[in-house]
């Protein structure tokens, strides 16, 4: 029997999914005993020239024909942004369609709203593809490691910064000139904002929070800094101090007290998310029982998404086939206290400028030693005649108090710049 799907979109992802259920048809026929078949695809323009091969007259502009057709029973949504994708979704949802979808910004920003009316429709919503690409971190998360308190996440999410991050580490080049070769080469939108400024890691680590903590997290939950600051000196001193430079995405639950950042840190070359370069992503989880576990590969790209969507109407299918759609979707949320303003204390990193003159270190540790802030390693390095660098690698420290030391610090007049602050995340035997 065939099951009839509506395609919102049809651009790199939408084209990914058209390609690869027509190759994996068959297959998907002999695993559920139903053969997918989009029927309708929603662009906004239908003369646009296509990567795919499309029947003209399967292309509409009029959402309605897909969302008010009783024929389509699953629509798969590849739009993105907020609207008219949650509208159309939510529509399909009350329709009494399934509906999946590879869009992190709705998801982590309407993601409750739209579980709700898929609970009440009784139907699937399935989003493997909003966070991840094509590695599996949904359903894991969901199913497979439901038996663990998860404590720790933390992950490389966003592939455009961390091939930004990989090449400045490489390459020893300044971050604008390694934004503009990205950019040139397709990599980085021309308005990378939602990239470097964090946000896109924010929203998928909002979707990764709420299912591994089972707690409702909001984009206002989590403390956001970008990578716009990270200069090749940075990354220079902390390969220097045994490390490299991640946009990270962390997540801890101790106790029922959540807190979640996202921004650049040192990572320590024995952890394992120091080896996922390019345009990679990963996540790295703790599990009580499960232990260290890393996911790792694709997190962007045509076809990489395509498989996480067609891995979700394979599911669907199979849902249909034994009756039991929409029972899996819902999950029981627990209140636990999201925790903002107090990252847990850990090790950090500072890069400060100051005058090339003796006494100017013993200030600096005597703010440190006042502050009960122990330095683990440090470099210093001369720029010039008059100024010295100094890179400090600290014990484990609130960053409250840190914050405070550093205030003091940039008070001296010896203290040139403090031009970075950035937390260290531990290697280890992982
Ligand atoms: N690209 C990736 O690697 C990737 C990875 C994971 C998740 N995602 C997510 O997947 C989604 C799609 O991304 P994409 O890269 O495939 O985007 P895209 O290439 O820009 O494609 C968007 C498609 O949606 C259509 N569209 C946009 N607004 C529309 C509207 N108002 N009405 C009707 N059709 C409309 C466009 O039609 P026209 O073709 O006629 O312009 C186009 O076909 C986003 O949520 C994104 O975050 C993308």
């Amino acid at each position: 029997m065939d099951v009839l799907i509506g395609l919102l979109g049809c651009g790199t992802v939408g084209s990914g999914v058209i390609d690869l259920l027509a190759k994996r048809a068959d297959r998907i026929e002999e695993l559920t005993g139903l053969r997918p078949q989009i029927t309708r695809i929603l662009v906004r323009d239908v003369h646009k020239p296509r990567d795919v091969n499309v029947p003209p007259s399967q292309l509409t502009t009029q959402a309605t024909d897909i969302l008010e057709d009783p024929n389509i029973s699953v629509v798969i949504e590849t739009i993105g942004g907020i609207e008219p994708a949650r509208s159309f979704v939510l529509a399909a949802l009350r329709a009494g369609k399934h509906v999946i979808t590879a869009n992190k910004d709705m998801i982590a920003e309407y993601g409750e709203e739209i579980l709700a009316a898929a609970e009440k429709a009784q139907v699937d919503i399935l989003f493997e593809a909003a966070v991840g690409g094509a590695i599996p971190l949904i359903r894991p998360l969901k199913e497979s490691l439901t038996a663990n308190v998860i404590t720790e996440l933390n992950g490389i999410l966003n592939g455009t910064t961390n091939y930004i991050l990989s090449k400045m580490t490489s390459t020893g080049a300044e971050f604008a000139d390694v934004l503009q070769e990205a950019q040139d080469l397709g990599y980085a939108e021309r308005d990378p904002s939602s990239d470097i400024d964090g946000l896109d890691a924010a929203r998928k680590l909002a979707i990764l929070a709420t299912i591994a903590f089972q707690t409702t997290v909001s984009l206002d939950d989590i403390q956001i800094t970008g990578i716009r600051s990270i200069t090749a000196a940075d990354v220079r001193y902390a390969n220097e101090l045994g490390a490299v430079i991640k946009l990270l995405a962390t997540g801890c639950d101790e106790g029922g007290d959540v807190r979640l950042q996202v921004g650049p840190a040192l990572v320590e070359k024995s952890h394992p998310l120091a080896r996922v370069d390019d345009a990679f992503n990963a996540l790295f989880i703790h599990g009580d029982a499960a232990g260290d576990l890393m996911f790792f590969g694709r997190g962007a790209g045509s076809l990489p998404t395509a498989s996480a969507i067609v891995g979700d109407v394979i599911e669907v299918l199979r849902n249909i086939r034994l009756s039991v759609s929409g029972r899996l979707g819902a999950m029981r949320m627990v209140a636990k206290t999201v925790n903002v303003r107090e990252p847990a204390p850990t090790r950090h990193f500072l890069r400060l400028e100051v005058s090339d003159k003796p006494g100017v270190f013993a200030q600096i540790a005597a703010i440190f030693a006042d502050a009960n802030i122990s330095m683990e390693s440090v470099v210093q390095r001369r720029l010039h005649e008059q100024a010295a660098e100094i890179a400090i690698m600290t014990h484990a420290i609130s960053p409250g108090v840190l914050k405070n030391a550093t205030l003091i610090l940039r008070d001296l007049p010896d203290v040139r710049f403090v031009h970075s602050v950035l937390p260290v995340v531990q290697g280890g035997n992982h």
